[in-house]
């Protein structure tokens, strides 16, 4: 049988990140990260299978109800130990194949596998007189069986077992480690891009006055698929005219409407990895006066935020100068009176751009990684080399909003891409979706 060829990270890139991770680690310690558990939509059917994000940066193992365990020695020897599902003949033959414990240790180099129901009787034993445990302080349930095996080793103290004293929460180490994409991280990221501009590319081709949502949904996940990416990384939204003002719109069910904007968020998930896309085009195929400015404003600020990433620059830094560009920018096209200076104190840009400028991308859509917000919430954490973000300026302007003049309400434009920070500026991950109205609207024409 052949196999697909789907482009994951290689092995030795899973291992690199469980050595980072116990390079963090002191010695004489133990590190727990459970694999995640599949969750029921329905009586016995289940959701689409999703790993456990951080299990998956250590091992890149893709079943559920694993458990991987690190050690080091007093002399900063390591062990890791995977916990998996046993071969099972009849739940294979009704679910799926399972690694099993021999090709776990070969397929994911580790240097021991055991069965997960081993866990209650080894776990307790690797504990005892470690000085140190991490474990994500983020799962309450996993805490509670953490401290049930802690529980465990304590019960023996008399006879002269020593438990560990000391707790430390193993996700910010992680989180660290993730934010700083590998270059075979960054390739992939590119890969999704990719089909995911391909998929905002057909969605244009497709669209059509009369055509519903959900069926503009189906051509993205049509388009995903067909270049081996089986899942968006989100629920897509594909929201047209007035829906794109609801920032998280995802029920994607009302007809396309003749002079409206269709809004679409939507990104191909490879390998785990995220891409995070918006693009917003008329329905008809061609921008009405208001639509193709209020759109060239959106689109100048994306472009301004952009071409200003590079290392040492911040999300804070990156606020201020597109939120006077947009404020300016409404000034100028009469959506805004009064004076410059006041509405950027007045933070009145806010009522329009109603979310933040972008966030970290990975194996998250919503990547993980301090922020180092201060206490005026602004982020300002220097940008440095292998960081990805989206930067994804918006204005909405609601239906019922009556202190604009009717021919600006219902509109609701974002546009979104995905940038690396390199050593000396950016990259822009997002170079085959439309953007500009030119392209846009040729695009549509000749579909
Ligand atoms: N797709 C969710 C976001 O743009 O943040
Ligand atoms: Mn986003
Ligand atoms: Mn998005």
């Amino acid at each position: 049988m052949t196999k697909a060829q789907i482009s994951t990270l290689p092995l030795s890139d899973f291992t690199k990140h469980r050595t980072a991770f116990i390079e963090k680690m002191v010695n004489n310690s133990i590190a727990i990260f459970p694999a995640a558990s599949e969750v029921t939509r329905s009586n016995d059917t289940e959701f689409a299978f999703c790993q456990n994000k951080h299990f998956y940066y250590l091992t890149g193992f893709n079943e559920p109800d694993a458990l991987l365990v690190l050690m080091k020695t007093n002399d900063g020897t390591a062990q890791s130990v995977l916990f998996t599902l046993p071969k099972d003949p009849l739940h294979e033959i009704w679910q799926g194949r399972r690694i099993g414990q021999l090709k776990a240790v070969e397929d994911y180099a580790v240097d021991k596998s055991f069965e997960i129901k081993e866990i209650d009787t080894l776990i307790p034993q690797y504990l005892e007189g470690k000085s140190q445990v991490y474990f994500g302080f983020n799962d309450p349930d996993f805490s509670t069986q953490v401290f049930s095996w802690l529980k465990q080793v304590k019960s023996r103290s008399r006879q002269g077992v020593k438990t560990p004293q000391c707790l430390f929460d193993s996700d910010p180490i992680v989180e660290e480690l993730r934010l700083i994409k590998s270059e075979n991280e960054l390739a992939l990221m590119r890969q999704a891009n990719h089909i995911s501009g391909l998929a905002h590319q057909r969605a244009m081709q497709k669209c059509q006055v009369g055509k519903f949502e959900y069926q503009i949904e189906a051509e993205l996940l049509h388009e995903f698929s067909r270049h081996g990416a089986r899942y968006p990384a989100y629920a897509s939204i594909v929201a047209g005219g007035d829906n794109a003002n609801i920032l998280h719109y995802t029920a994607n069910n009302d007809a396309l409407n003749n002079n409206e904007l269709l809004l679409i968020d939507a990104g191909a998930e490879l390998s785990g990895y995220a891409a995070d896309i918006t693009r917003t085009f008329p329905i008809n195929g061609k921008f009405n006066k208001e639509q193709a400015a209020l759109y060239q404003l959106v689109l100048d600020a994306k472009n301004l935020a952009i071409n200003a990433i590079k290392p040492g620059m911040t999300f804070a830094e990156l606020n201020v100068i597109t939120n006077a560009f947009l404020t300016q920018g409404l000034l100028d096209l009469g959506l805004f009176t009064g004076d410059f200076n006041e509405l950027l104190s007045d933070k009145k840009i806010k009522q329009y751009f109603i979310h933040g400028l972008g966030h970290w991308l990975g194996l998250d859509v919503h990547d993980v990684g301090d922020y180092q917000s201060n206490d005026k919430r602004e982020q300002t954490r220097a940008f440095e080399k292998g960081m990805v973000m989206t930067i994804e300026p918006g204005l909405y302007i609601p239906l019922d909003d009556l202190s604009v003049a009717e021919k600006w309400r219902g509109i609701g434009i974002r546009i979104e891409d995905n940038i690396a920070v390199t050593d000396t500026g950016f990259e822009n991950l997002t170079v085959n979706s439309p953007q500009t109205i030119e392209e846009i609207e040729t695009l549509m024409a000749t579909s």
